[in-house]
């Protein structure tokens, strides 16, 4: 499996397994583990998500060492001061059934319930200074933030003892983000390509299909290369086994750099939501 290498020398596998949106229990047991068993080494969850215990119970049952699996957790938008940030760190933990996790991020910047009080600049302070201690203290391996916009960035960059080693936010065909995607290598931030297929709406575009065809590849695979050739580490969701198995298929051709300009601007697929204005 290619690799990226964050900032403190930590390599992290170049595709992750997405899980958002499935439900705890069997379902998710049987996708992580179905996607450990066909070779993902990485995997994404959050605590919104709820699936923690299920995706920690496949890791365990998996024949994989935990040392060769990547696991990321979010903290959640309820999670406001330094003390039930740390708190939600060891719940997550506890959940999973780990004693550290590789990657632990902030999951929204500005949520809705601290936006006319605390601001999101002292929010995101506070729960940084929290995971920068369990970093120190060895609980996380690596620490980042999700959904980040230019200015909540810089906010952060102003009181953070250490910088964020990722951000994860939506990027795909027809999502570049390119002022955050240059700031963020800037300032060495690995970038993770979340929804890299729209959340599905990438199905059925005839361009893309089109294009997939050239390859011999599928519409997936075609948009899951454009993250890599753009130094983006995307994190497919997928209940379906032969779905999860095939979007691991996709180290083995290059994108011309004319079709990826032409999927840089493609249209009709979802883009990414504006973390000041929604209401969780
Ligand atoms: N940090 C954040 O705020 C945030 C937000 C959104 C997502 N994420 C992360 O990014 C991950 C992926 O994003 P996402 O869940 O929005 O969706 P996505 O991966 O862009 O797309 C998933 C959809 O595509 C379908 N699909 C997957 N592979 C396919 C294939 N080879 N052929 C046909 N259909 C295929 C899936 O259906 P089947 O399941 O039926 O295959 C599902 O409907 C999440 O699971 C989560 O880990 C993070």
């Amino acid at each position: 499996m290619k690799s990226y290498t964050l900032t403190n020398g930590l390599e992290i596998p170049a595709i992750g397994f997405g899980t958002w949106q499935i439900p705890d229990g069997q379902e998710a047991y049987d996708s992580v583990s179905y996607a450990l068993e066909v070779g993902y080494t990485h995997v994404d969850t959050a605590q919104i998500y709820g699936n923690e215990v299920s995706v920690g119970k496949a890791i365990a049952d998996s024949k994989l060492d935990r040392s060769a699996i990547f696991l990321t957790t979010k903290i959640w938008n309820d999670k406001a001061d330094y003390d039930s940030a740390a708190a939600s760190i060891d719940e997550s933990m506890k959940k999973l059934g780990v004693d550290y996790l590789d990657l632990l991020l902030i999951h929204w910047p500005n949520p809705a319930g601290i936006r006319d009080n605390i601001g999101y600049e002292a929010r995101n302070a506070a729960v940084w200074s929290a995971m920068e201690d369990a970093y120190e203290a060895g609980k996380v391996k690596a620490i980042g933030v999700s959904n980040f916009m230019p200015h909540h960035l810089e906010a952060l960059l102003e009181t953070a003892e250490i910088k964020p080693m990722v951000n994860q936010i939506m990027l795909a065909p027809g999502c570049t983000q390119d002022e955050l995607v240059a700031l963020c290598q800037e300032h060495d931030i690995l970038l993770e390509a979340y929804s890299p297929l729209g959340t599905g709406t990438i199905f059925g575009n005839p361009v893309v299909e089109a294009m997939a065809e050239r390859y011999g590849k599928t519409v997936a695979q075609v948009a899951l290369a454009w993250s890599l050739h753009k130094g983006f580490l995307p994190l497919p969701k997928s209940v379906t086994p032969a779905n999860i198995k095939a979007n691991l298929d996709i180290f083995d051709f290059e994108l011309s750099d004319e079709d990826i300009k032409v999927l840089d601007v493609l249209e009709g697929l979802k883009t990414q939501t504006n973390p000041d204005h929604t209401n969780f």
